[in-house]
């Protein structure tokens, strides 16, 4: 430590600056931007708020597919917001990331190179319009089983986003619902296409909350860092506590027969998921993968003049 001088203060050691980190998480304080921070937790935020963000934006595309063929003006326009809350919510989120000294340009880099994930849920096909309101109901359900506890997550602009997002999160999953429980309403035929889809969704959006707990090599440091609040497997189990009686109120069935109460516990019982499926898809195999990336690949690459030329126009002003 080099001696104080009168007019600048020692700069405190890394140890001193360790143990100020430390008593920050014990207290259930945030961490700011310009707070000092361990390398491994600003990588670790990183590597999760870039992997959200990039889940925002390739979810545009499943429902997106429907824009131009909702069946009304009103669906249409429900449908719309609701994408446009997703390009949002990976806005706040890359500026999260780019608080932590990411660059935003370099995280779409590495989603595209395949070198960052995203939810596996965004590689499945929408073939109906009943997968815009399965989407609604249970991706945006368990979107919500995941996030809410994030907003109490110790780094603050990751935090502070996440109250944001739920918010309209909320709405998302609630027109879902009401999507589905109108077509519920409707003809045969229609509740035949909700039946499919959910048949179809289940067990993917089981697997949003990611791996079993004891395969899941980086939640316990997260968990100690106060990024994450709780495990992928209670997460899971409150989302299926959750979905359970709703799907009886719609009047679907959950593909699932080993789905049951427990008297016990009070909770559901469900049965095994298909991880070799799950791993499949998130590396890269599912049914929609390329698709997803081409896209986005196109996307940065026609629209890099619009970059170039508000740069231009920006330093132009700045002259
Ligand atoms: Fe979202
Ligand atoms: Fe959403």
């Amino acid at each position: 430590m080099s001696a104080p001088t009168l007019d600048r203060p020692a700069a405190p050691d890394e140890a001193a600056l360790q143990a100020h980190f430390d008593a920050t998480i014990a207290a259930d304080k945030r961490v700011e931007p310009r707070d000092w921070m361990p390398e491994g937790y600003r990588k670790g935020l990183i590597r999760q708020i870039a992997q959200h963000a990039h889940s925002e934006i390739i979810g545009m595309q499943p429902e997106g597919d429907w824009l131009l063929a909702a069946p009304s003006l009103r669906r249409k326009a429900i449908l719309l917001a609701k994408v446009q809350d997703e390009a949002g919510h990976g806005m706040y989120l890359y500026s999260a990331a780019e608080t932590l000294g990411a660059d935003r340009a370099d995280l779409t880099d590495k989603l595209i190179e395949g070198r960052h994930k995203y939810s596996s849920i965004f590689n499945y096909p929408t073939l109906t319009y009943a997968d815009v309101g399965v989407i609604g109901w249970l991706v945006d359900g368990a979107a919500i089983c995941n996030q809410v506890p994030l907003c109490r997550s110790s780094y603050g602009p990751y935090a502070r986003a996440m109250i944001r997002v739920c918010k309209e999160e909320s709405f998302h999953q609630r027109q879902g619902y009401e999507l589905l429980m109108t077509m519920m309403r409707g003809t045969d035929e229609q509740r035949a296409m909700v039946q499919d889809a959910v048949d179809r969704w289940w067990w993917p959006s089981l697997m949003m909350f990611g791996p079993p707990d004891d395969d899941s090599p980086n939640s316990a440091q997260s968990m100690a860092w106060g990024i994450k609040r709780h495990s992928n497997d209670e997460l899971r189990q409150r989302y299926v506590d959750m979905s359970v009686p709703q799907a009886e109120a719609l009047g679907v069935t959950l593909p699932d027969p080993e789905l049951r109460l427990d008297p016990s516990t009070g909770r559901y019982r469900f049965g095994q998921i298909d991880w070799d499926e799950f791993k499949r898809v998130i590396s890269g195999n599912g049914p929609a993968n390329a698709e997803r990336i081409a896209r986005r690949r196109a996307a940065r690459d026609d629209n890099a003049w619009v970059i170039e030329a508000a740069t231009a126009y920006a330093e132009k002003h700045a002259s």
